[in-house]
């Protein structure tokens, strides 16, 4: 049987998955696909790092130029970061290669490129691990809500301070020590700040309305803040008067303009999204026809990661090259001249 080619970059928390994924779910992939799926070649900053899968022979390297050389038809991009990531992209790209990636810092910072360079090679660029981990949302929007006016999209997408919070309010632990958790888990970034200060999640919101409102926001228009000042005492007040404190993400277009914003906010004890506890994320999503739906499940971590980036890859390779709808910026509201319409 004939065998597809995949390049890996990054074997870390995320590529470690991937490979153990590709591994024990190869004849269900090869029974599908009716091609094996093999991992050729995998890029890695340090190749003397223990790593969590067995590693065969010439698998790993740390030169970009090899995976470029090699024969890959796919490549699933996992290191994250925006440099080299950004060029290393760019250059499989255009060489004709189809990308997995779950970098949702690359997408909302230069996605709208990466699309149109996508499109114009006539290769697929395929991201449903870059907003909510396991939860397969991306999909859900681009192929079945397509009929409906959403209104919002919103939610819990980063499971890093989801976990703090939860893990501050149950056990009374302060910040630093449950960020530390966070980190030995795999859930946080390579510089946790991004998860904290709420850009992680303002990443993903921007993912959220190109699908949803074929625009977003530029990133700095958006309102944002983390949850790195928050302490134990607020946590417990919050508690006392029966709420909890979420750091909610939302995407908006009430009233014609369209809003991004990332803040910690009070949530009623029984409202849906407090009770996502620990790493799990959720997607609420209001359409004009089906109302209002919620989508739960792991968020961060290892192997509900690596679920996405494989049923996305699997995905990828039955579906035949269309092009993207194009990704765009708008200008928020605020800065548009007095009376002056959007057409
Ligand atoms: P890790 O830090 O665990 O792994 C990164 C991997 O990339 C490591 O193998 C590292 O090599 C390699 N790498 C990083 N920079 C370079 C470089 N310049 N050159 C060569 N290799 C490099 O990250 P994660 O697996 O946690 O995350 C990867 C991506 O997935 C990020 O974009 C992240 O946002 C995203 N993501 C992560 C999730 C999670 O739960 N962790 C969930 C959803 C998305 P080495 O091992 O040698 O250091
Ligand atoms: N650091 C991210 C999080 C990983 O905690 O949600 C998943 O995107």
């Amino acid at each position: 049987a004939s065998v597809v080619k995949v390049g890996l970059l990054g074997v870390g928390t995320v590529g470690g998955g991937v490979l153990k994924t590709i591994r024990s779910q190869q004849q269900k992939l090869s029974d599908r696909l009716g091609r094996r799926v093999e991992v050729v070649k995998a890029l890695v900053r340090n190749a003397e790092k223990q790593r969590s899968v067995p590693i065969e022979n010439n698998l790993i390297t740390t030169r970009f130029e090899e995976v470029l050389a090699s024969d890959v038809d796919i490549v699933v991009e996992v290191m994250g970061g925006v440099e080299p990531t950004y060029g290393y992209v760019r250059a499989l790209i255009e060489k004709g290669c189809h990308i997995v990636t779950a970098n949702k810092e690359l997408l909302a910072k230069h996605g709208t490129e990466l699309v149109r360079l996508a499109n114009r090679h006539g290769v697929q660029l395929a991201y449903e691990a870059s907003v909510a981990g396991g939860i397969p949302i991306l999909g859900v929007l681009r192929q079945f809500l397509r009929t409906n006016d959403i209104v919002s999209v919103s939610g819990i997408l980063n499971g890093t301070t989801n976990y703090i919070l939860t893990r501050m309010e149950q056990e009374k632990l302060p910040y630093a020590e449950v960020l530390k958790q966070a980190q030995e888990l795999g859930y946080a970034e390579a510089d946790p700040a991004s998860d904290v200060e709420g850009w992680d999640a303002l990443y993903k919101t921007y993912i959220l309305a190109q699908l949803v409102f074929g625009e977003s926001l530029p990133l700095h228009a958006a309102e944002r803040q983390g949850i790195e000042k928050l302490h134990l005492g607020q946590i417990g007040l919050a508690r006392e008067l029966g709420y909890r404190i979420k750091l909610l993400a939302k995407a908006s277009k009430a009233g014609g303009g369209l809003q991004l914003s990332v803040r910690p906010t009070l949530l009623p004890l029984d409202h849906p999204l407090a009770q996502v506890q620990d790493a799990y994320n959720a997607v609420q999503v209001s359409g004009n026809i089906v109302g209002d739906l919620l989508f739960m499940g792991k968020g961060a971590g290892e192997l509900p990661t690596a679920s996405a980036v494989v049923e996305d890859l699997a995905y990828l390779l039955t579906q035949r090259f269309t092009p993207q709808p194009v990704w765009q910026e708008s200008e928020p509201a605020g800065n548009r001249e007095a009376g002056e319409k959007r057409c």
